[in-house]
């Protein structure tokens, strides 16, 4: 029992725990798609826009541009353009496969010269084809030939091409092998478009083998063409299939954009062309279909086509672009293959020899109950959506109010009936679960503990006020559900973290400089002064500590719980109270008033630069008596002038000795006694980001400020002797909480025993 009453006693750290992984897959299989009307299919060859055959009824072009105009001809089910057959189109490559025709030359005694030359076609002359060097090669074949591929565009003209002569020698022509006698081969210069082949002979044949009376030329697939010592005679092919690289538009993808003319359709993305002309498009990953399409690119929907990595199909939760894997309830793990689902190693082993009839009757109860409790249920929805002041919300419009309302249900099906996996924090007031919802959004829900009656007007406005606050460094909430009896409250997922994680976790602290630790303090002190001056009514938040900030995959810092602990539990007790700001960051000042204020933020906040600068928890356990403090230990190391050495290791170097001092000073400032002499949020804020903007602007300053500087700044001595007072009055207070800390012990022990 005792275990289970501590895991309701504040655990002074959200614990975030990401159970879930998020896995993107790469492998996309495209579907094709032609425009409504249009035909999609000419023989076997499937047509997909910007490639089209015709018009609409409507008149519209099945085409997106002239250069993508085909002809299905039915009777012999070849897609054309001209002379070049189009064999295959493939959209996520912005390639087609067509048939060219062989250039040849040959002599006969009694008809004299023929010759059929590869000429540009209307196709393949458009600069929206290029020939694509990696996947073709120029071949020419004949005893007596050379061979040339052309490209004229844009009034350049450049060639490329060989000749192969064989002498009479039949001995070096082998089948198979291109290699210069009897057939030559080359690679293709890259970006070549508008191309024709040409082929010639140096003497007509009459040194020429009498087998020999034609030469040819071609551009062909790579593989597709494999020389024969018979192809001398007659080469059997009059077309060869050629890729082509295509592409879109005769601008870059920027400057499409700009002019509004960019074809690139839902969930995808735009490339420029590698041949300089125009742009291509692909589905963003983890989608499929076709990008040019108006539909758009649609979401993979890898769990149920077996593309994802989860444990089982049950276990995958598809997400739009994504999918995450789930444990089952009771377990937990990543859900992915290697790691799996485990067991919950939760109860001890005693209670694996329980009898099968304890269970049945436990079973039993909770079947009794249940029904029971579904009896109740729309009852109590009724009540406690009521109760919980769903009517005030409603009065204030939904829309006005910018809350969105959640069903109970709804909330409980994206955690998944509040699956223990699924939990990724637990406050004072309640547990934090991340959950799906049923637009695929992920989000954090709140379940607080039970609400005072008389404070739900109150709970209303705030849950109002904070959900119409749009602050880059405050999480934000999305909505509430109020139809069980603990209010639920929605905030939008952040994925990183917690700052006290990243401080006190020795693998994650190396990521952690100074730099980024300024600028994590100043954008957290930003969000403070912003809510204790800027919107409708001051925000307190009432516990501020590294483990409610949150950083996203950025690392920037996000306030968490703002405001919401103003709701003070039902069941107030001692450890309730405690719970209104966490051991160590907590005001000293309330002990004797009990009130918490402005100036409790600006004193729990110091304790967190305190912590930013020592890299120390501020309820140590372990250290020695003086140290169990952190906000002692921090004014007295200053008082002591051994700031330096108190500082996490690795945060110093040579540049920032002047901004830690400043740092210092603030923080000596906030952890003021009083709360009078105590600076507002603002005026912290803007020295934070003072100090920061002189950091980049370099330190013009020149001699060190020394620390009988930051000495000054201490309480004064009367002050001090309220420091001693103070020093002893918590002393007394330690008896009382002694209990507590060492709940907080094991549990603090938690996550680094993870
Ligand atoms: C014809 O045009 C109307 C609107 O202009 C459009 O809604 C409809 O889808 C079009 N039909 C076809 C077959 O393109
Ligand atoms: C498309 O090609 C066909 C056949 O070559 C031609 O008759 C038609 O005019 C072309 N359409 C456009 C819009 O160029
Ligand atoms: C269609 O193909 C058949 C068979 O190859 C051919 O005889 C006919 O002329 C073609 N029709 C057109 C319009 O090209
Ligand atoms: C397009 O190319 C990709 C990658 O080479 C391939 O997976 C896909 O099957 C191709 N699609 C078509 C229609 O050829
Ligand atoms: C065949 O072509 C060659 C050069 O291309 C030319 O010299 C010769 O006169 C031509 N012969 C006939 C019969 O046309
Ligand atoms: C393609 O090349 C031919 C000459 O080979 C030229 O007349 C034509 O203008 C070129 N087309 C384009 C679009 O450059
Ligand atoms: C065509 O050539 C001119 C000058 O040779 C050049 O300025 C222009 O950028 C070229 N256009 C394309 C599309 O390559
Ligand atoms: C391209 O260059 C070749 C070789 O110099 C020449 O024979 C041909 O006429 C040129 N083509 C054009 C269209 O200028
Ligand atoms: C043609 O496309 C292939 C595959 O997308 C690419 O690797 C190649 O670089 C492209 N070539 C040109 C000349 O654009
Ligand atoms: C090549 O010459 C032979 C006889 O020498 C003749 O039978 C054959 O038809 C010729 N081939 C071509 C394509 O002219
Ligand atoms: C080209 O090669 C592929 C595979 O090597 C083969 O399946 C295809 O039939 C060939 N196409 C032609 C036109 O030879
Ligand atoms: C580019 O495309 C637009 C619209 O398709 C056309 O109006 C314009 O003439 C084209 N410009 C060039 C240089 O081809």
């Amino acid at each position: 029992m005792g275990v289970k009453g501590m895991l309701f006693i504040i655990v002074a750290l959200v614990l975030v725990e990401v159970e879930v992984e998020v896995v993107a897959i790469d492998d996309i299989d495209s579907t094709q798609i032609a425009l409504d009307g249009c035909r999609r299919k000419c023989g076997d060859v499937q047509i997909p826009y910007p490639f089209g055959v015709g018009k609409t009824v409507n008149g519209t072009t099945c085409f997106l541009e002239k250069s993508f105009n085909l002809t299905c001809n039915s009777s012999s089910s070849s897609l054309t353009s001209g002379n070049v057959h189009v064999i295959n189109i493939n959209i996520s490559q912005g390639q087609a496969d067509m048939l060219i025709f062989v250039s040849k030359y040959c002599y006969d005694n009694i008809y004299g010269n023929t010759s059929v030359i590869s000429l540009p076609h209307r196709l393949t002359s458009s600069p929206s084809f290029t020939i694509s060097s990696k996947d073709n090669k120029f071949i020419s074949v004949g005893c007596d030939t050379y061979g040339y591929l052309n490209s004229f565009y844009n009034n350049s003209n450049y060639s490329t091409g060989c000749l192969t002569r064989c002498y009479g020698n039949t001995m070096e022509i082998k089948d198979g092998d291109c290699s210069g006698i009897g057939c030559c081969e080359v690679d293709i210069p890259p970006r070549m478009r508008n191309v024709s082949t040409q082929v010639g002979t140096f003497q007509n044949f009459q040194s020429s083998l009498a087998f020999n009376n034609c030469s040819y030329s071609f551009v062909v697939k790579n593989d597709n063409y494999t020389f024969s010592k018979a192809h001398l005679e007659n080469l059997p092919y009059e077309m060869l299939p050629v890729v082509f690289n295509w592409s879109v538009g005769n601008k870059t993808c920027k400057e499409s954009f700009n002019r509004g003319t960019n074809t690139c359709k839902g969930n995808s993305i735009c490339l420029d062309a590698k041949s300089g002309h125009g742009y291509r498009c692909q589905c963003k990953q983890g989608f499929e279909g076709n990008p040019y399409h108006p539909h758009g690119c649609i979401d993979i929907d890898e769990c149920n086509t077996r593309q994802h990595s989860c444990v089982s199909d049950h276990n995958c939760h598809n997400t739009n672009g994504s999918y995450i894997c789930l444990c089952p309830k009771g377990q937990s793990g990543n859900g992915i293959k290697e790691d799996g689902c485990h067991k919950k190693n939760f109860l001890p082993h005693i209670f694996i020899g329980t009898s099968a009839g304890f269970i049945a009757i436990l079973v039993g109860t909770c079947l009794l109950y249940l029904t029971y409790q579904k009896r109740k249920l729309i009852k109590l929805k009724e009540k406690f959506f009521e109760q919980n002041g769903g009517l005030i919300l409603l009065q204030q419009g939904e829309e006005s109010s910018h809350t969105k309302i959640f069903t109970a249900d709804k909330l409980k099906k994206a955690t998944n009936n509040y699956d223990e996996n699924l939990i990724i924090g637990r406050g004072g007031y309640g547990t934090i679960f991340k959950g799906v919802l049923e637009n695929k959004t992920i989000v954090a829900i709140k379940k607080s503990k039970i609400v005072d009656p008389d404070q739900v007007v109150q709970f209303i406005n705030e849950v109002i006020v904070l959900s119409q606050i749009n602050h880059r460094n405050v999480v934000k909430l999305l909505g509430c559900c109020l139809e069980t009896e603990v209010p639920l409250l929605v905030y939008e997922f952040v994925s990183n973290g917690t700052l006290f994680d990243f401080i006190h976790n020795e693998n994650k602290r190396n990521y952690f400089n100074w730099e980024n630790r300024l600028r994590i303090a100043t954008e957290t002190a930003g969000a403070l002064s912003y809510l204790h001056s800027a919107a409708s009514i001051p925000i307190v938040h009432r516990d501020v500590k590294s483990a409610n900030i949150l950083l996203d995959e950025d690392y920037t810092a996000k306030v968490s719980d703002f405001g919401a602990s103003r709701f003070v539990p039902l069941d107030q007790t001692a450890l309730a109270t405690m719970v209104q700001g966490t051991f160590g960051y907590l005001d000293p000042e309330y002990m004797q008033t009990s009130q918490l204020t402005e100036k409790s933020d600006v004193y729990s906040f110091g304790v967190v630069l305190a912590e930013l600068l020592t890299g120390k928890k501020p309820f140590s356990f372990e250290k020695s008596e003086e140290k169990t403090n952190l906000a002692k230990y921090f004014l007295s190391c200053v008082k002591e002038d051994c700031l330096l050495e108190a500082l996490q290791v690795g945060i110093l170097n040579e540049g920032n000795k002047q901004e830690i001092v400043e740092v210092a000073i603030i923080a000596t400032k906030c952890l003021r006694l009083t709360g009078e002499e105590r600076p507002s949020m603002k005026e912290v804020a803007m020295e934070l980001e003072g100090i920061r903007l002189m950091s980049k602007h370099q330190w013009v300053n020149n001699g060190d400020k020394n620390f009988e500087e930051i000495q000054h700044l201490l309480p004064i001595s009367s002050s001090s002797e309220r420091y001693e007072h103070g020093d002893s009055s918590s002393g007394h207070q330690t008896t009382q909480y002694d209990s507590i800390m060492k709940d907080q012990e094991v549990l603090i022990a938690l996550p680094s025993g993870r």
